[in-house]
């Protein structure tokens, strides 16, 4: 199994703070990789780095055999990386349905001239997104709810309508940023399900996750971050049993 995802000393300061310090790891393509830490450990800033939310200080990022260290987001989107948020961000004036359809893709109906001279092709395009949109919602379980407000939404449904938005992009790779956060234990069993699914089908996933449930069924194997470092790398068993990991999450206890 090849490399999809490599990073090289990946850095990140905000003014005096190093949020992400010198990180260096690779995500093997087709697996679903975790990445677990306490508050402030740097995993969200990984993600922004790697989704070209922002650029890094230094460090390289390759995905899929090329350098996407400079891209910034929209360009990371189209080569198939793409990230869900920690705080989901919908338009919640508009329906679920039409969330999905919003996700850029090029969209020809956005520019006038397209509209004008070319009605057929933008009208053929929203007939594509729009089914392409009905077929998630139904994959994700939320085709009662395609007409409804995404501010009506509960937390959860949420989450899965980030992950709706994701899979617009006909993704390569995921990063899911706390898919699991205030979850109720049945839309959480769903999530999961879905993830594993997405993944037979040959995406791969990076996960930030406090839910250690969900990091331990779904991830192998676990990056663990603390202090803006890669602490460790290992399966879930070897995670759970190495000490370094256990006092970083008990706040930095010395062994
Ligand atoms: N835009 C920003 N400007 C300044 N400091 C930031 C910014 N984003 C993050 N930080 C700081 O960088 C550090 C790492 O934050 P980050 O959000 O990456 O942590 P995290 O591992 O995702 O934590 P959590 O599990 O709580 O989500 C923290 O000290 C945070 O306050
Ligand atoms: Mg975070």
């Amino acid at each position: 199994m090849g490399t999809i995802l490599k990073v090289v000393d990946l850095t990140k300061d905000f003014g005096g703070l190093r949020a992400v310090d010198e990180v260096c790891f690779e995500v093997a393509a087709g697996t679903i990789t975790g990445l677990i830490g306490p508050n402030g450990a740097g995993k969200t800033t990984t993600f922004n780095l790697l989704a070209g939310t922002f650029p890094p200080t230094a460090g390289r990022i390759a995905f899929d055999g090329q350098d996407i260290t400079d891209l910034a987001d929209f360009e990371t989107f189209r080569r198939g990386l793409v990230r869900t948020f920690q705080i989901p961000r919908p338009f919640s004036g508009m329906t679920v349905l039409e969330n999905l359809m919003t996700v850029p893709q090029d969209q020809l109906g956005e520019r006038f001239w397209n509209n004008w001279v070319r009605g057929g092709a933008v009208r053929a395009q929203e007939r594509r997104l729009r089914e392409q949109a009905i077929d998630i919602l139904e994959f994700l379980g939320l085709d009662h709810l395609g007409e409804a407000p995404a501010g009506d939404l509960s937390g959860g449904q949420l989450k899965l309508l980030e992950l709706g938005r994701a899979l617009m992009a006909d993704p390569k790779m995921i990063l899911l940023d706390e898919p699991g956060a205030g979850i109720n234990p049945t839309l959480l069993g769903e999530i999961v399900e879905r993830i594993a699914a997405l993944n037979r089908r040959g995406i791969t996933f990076l996960i930030i996750e406090h839910n250690m449930d969900l990091v331990m069924t779904l991830c192998d194997p676990i990056l663990v971050m603390a202090d803006g470092g890669l602490l460790m790398e290992g399966t879930a068993d070897q995670v759970q049993q190495d000490p370094t990991v256990l006092d970083a999450f008990l706040g930095g206890v010395p062994a």
